[in-house]
């Protein structure tokens, strides 16, 4: 093994060390952003040209798997690790405890800082922000601007919650240690501008590391849930049904935020040597926790349960051509597994560094853009909070567990309604502002090739479904590959693969770091406290402008 990786680690370096600095990093990240929303995946409601402009002349991942809520999939992009072997499984991160990744975990901000990056992060945190040195800023990363915890108001930019047993709210957004309250304007506009403003600000001779995640499109607080600007959710009036045409302009923005990064690289003659990765953290809750008119169909279930609704999401990867240079790798599907622990030791391939022992994630750059078979044949969903699990194993996947059945549908259908005739995709394309750039800096583009996504689409085949629901002492065995959509057991056939199954499982299971016990929400943390802030409460001294 230590072999293999020293090979791919020496693939990396000659791949891409022959421009003058080492690559540029941007991560995009969305939020509870699922998979039948987004136009790379054939929705015809929800459109993202300029995400599909990157993916269609970078690498689309098909089989891209990561965790199915929101702490516990940040913790594996940022660790390498899977959440349940650093104790940060389960329900995530309320504004009113102190759980949060282990301390002694490094991230990927430190690693690229040690590779001599300047590390900068806009955007959500939510791995842990009860004292300071949870905090990105003490993280590696040199700043930080945006919420630590789990979702705001997209204008108020508050969060509100139950604290004993009533509802407070606080103020979540943050530069770097100091409570915003000067900002206005759009979240998702606000991260783009502060992006983009890092970009242009940024000394090209040094590598820049920026993580950009955003909110979008998880919805708002409960009572404001879906939110965007007016005149974005008229321009998407060929969706048919309310929510889901606010959500296609919660998209739109955070596509047009896309575009704007891409634009501002091009312009400070950066992109051709940037790596951009683009990610969902979760599936979409269509119901359920964050319910957000989000949409994974035709795959089966949703955030928060093991299926693949939860847990098979969105993400691509694009490189410049100083990077990887040629066209040849350019606009393929990538058919093979990658995990969302898979970022780091990915990335630490592609500029050149060695990959840390002891990761969960696989190194997979050069498989990626050689388009050779996924060394990642195992993927594991272990929750030993809300008491599900599941392991893909090749081409099997066997579900055990207690899952809530309003979790274990196949939603979506009814959101992809369109009145009309909806828009000339095509030219969405040759619009985009991600479009012009790739022009610019000489990327073959063919509106008509991208448009096709055949290759792109899930269909859910032709199997002769046979239900099955897990319980704490059964389990459902699919084969991911002929069945995506989980309609038929294969449990009662190949029971002898279930038990090799189950013991894989059961050999992972015992990796678990249990969780710091049930969630109880601090008193101490609440708002009033802290001038209606939601701060580092923790290392934060009470304070208040009434008194
Ligand atoms: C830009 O970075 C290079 C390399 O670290 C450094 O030598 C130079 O002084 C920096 N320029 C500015 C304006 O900070
Ligand atoms: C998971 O199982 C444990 C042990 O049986 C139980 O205490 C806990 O309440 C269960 N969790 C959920 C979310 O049902
Ligand atoms: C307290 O909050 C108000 C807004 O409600 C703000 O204007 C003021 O600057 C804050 N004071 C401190 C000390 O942060």
């Amino acid at each position: 093994m230590a072999i293999l990786h020293q090979a791919v680690v020496l693939l990396g370096a000659a791949l891409c060390v022959s421009a003058a600095t080492k690559p540029h990093v941007i991560m995009i990240m969305a939020d509870d952003m699922g998979w039948d929303d987004t136009s790379t995946h054939g929705s015809k409601s929800v459109l993202t040209p300029n995400l599909d402009v990157l993916t269609r002349s970078g690498v689309s991942l098909h089989r891209y798997y990561t965790h199915a809520l929101c702490s516990p999939a940040r913790t594996a992009v940022l660790t390498g690790k899977y959440a349940h072997t650093v104790g940060m499984q389960g329900m995530p991160l309320s504004n009113a405890e102190e759980r949060g990744i282990p301390l002694e975990e490094r991230l990927i901000s430190q690693y690229l800082q040690d590779a001599g990056y300047r590390t900068q992060m806009v955007g959500k945190w939510h791995v842990g922000h009860a004292f300071f040195e949870q905090l990105p800023t003490y993280r590696g990363f040199e700043n930080h601007f945006g919420v630590r915890g789990g979702f705001i108001d997209y204008y108020e930019y508050n969060a509100q919650e139950q604290l004993d047993g009533r509802p407070v709210t606080g103020l979540c957004l943050f530069d770097d240690l100091q409570p915003d309250w000067t900002t206005e304007g759009y979240i998702t506009d606000v991260y783009t501008e502060k992006s983009t403003t890092i970009i242009e600000n940024h000394n090209v001779s040094e590598p820049l590391y920026l993580l950009l995640t955003h909110h979008a499109p998880h919805n708002g607080n409960e009572d404001a849930s879906l939110q965007a600007p007016p005149e974005e959710v008229r321009a998407q009036r060929h969706v048919e049904l309310h929510p889901r045409r606010i959500f296609a302009a919660m998209v739109k923005k955070l596509d047009d935020s896309i575009g704007e990064i891409v634009a501002t690289l091009e312009k400070k003659g950066m992109l051709e040597n940037t790596i951009i990765t683009f990610s969902t953290d979760n599936g979409a809750p269509t119901v359920g926790l964050g319910a957000n008119s989000g949409s994974n169909y035709p795959l089966r279930g949703v955030k928060k349960s093991p299926w693949e609704g939860g847990i098979r999401g969105n993400a691509m990867i694009w490189a410049g051509p100083e990077v990887a240079p040629g066209n040849a790798w350019r606009g393929k599907v990538y058919d093979g597994n990658m995990h969302a622990a898979d970022w780091v030791p990915t990335l630490l391939e592609a500029i050149g560094e060695k990959i840390p022992a002891g990761l969960d994630g696989i190194p997979m750059w050069s498989h990626i853009i050689e388009n050779k078979p996924s060394p990642r044949t195992e993927i594991f969903e272990i929750d030993d909070y809300f008491n599900h699990s599941s392991v893909t194993l090749g081409r099997h996947k066997l579900v055990k567990g207690t899952i809530d059945e309003s979790l274990s549908k196949h939603y979506g259908e009814d959101l992809r309604g369109i009145i009309g005739t909806p828009p000339d995709y095509k030219q969405k394309l040759r619009d985009s502002k991600a479009w012009e750039s790739l022009e610019t800096i000489g990327i073959p583009l063919d509106a008509d090739v991208m448009a096709d996504r055949d290759e792109a689409i899930v269909t859910c085949g032709n199997v002769v479904p046979k239900p099955c629901s897990p319980s704490a002492e059964s389990w459902c065995l699919y084969d991911i590959i002929e069945d995506p959509c989980e309609l038929r057991d294969l449990s009662e056939e190949l029971p002898q693969l279930a038990q090799i199954l189950l013991y894989r499982l059961e050999q992972e299971e015992a990796k678990i770091i249990p969780r710091e016990g049930q969630y109880v929400a601090d008193p101490k943390s609440a708002p009033k406290y802290f001038n209606y802030t939601w701060d580092a409460y923790l290392s934060v001294e009470p304070y208040s402008d009434s008194e």
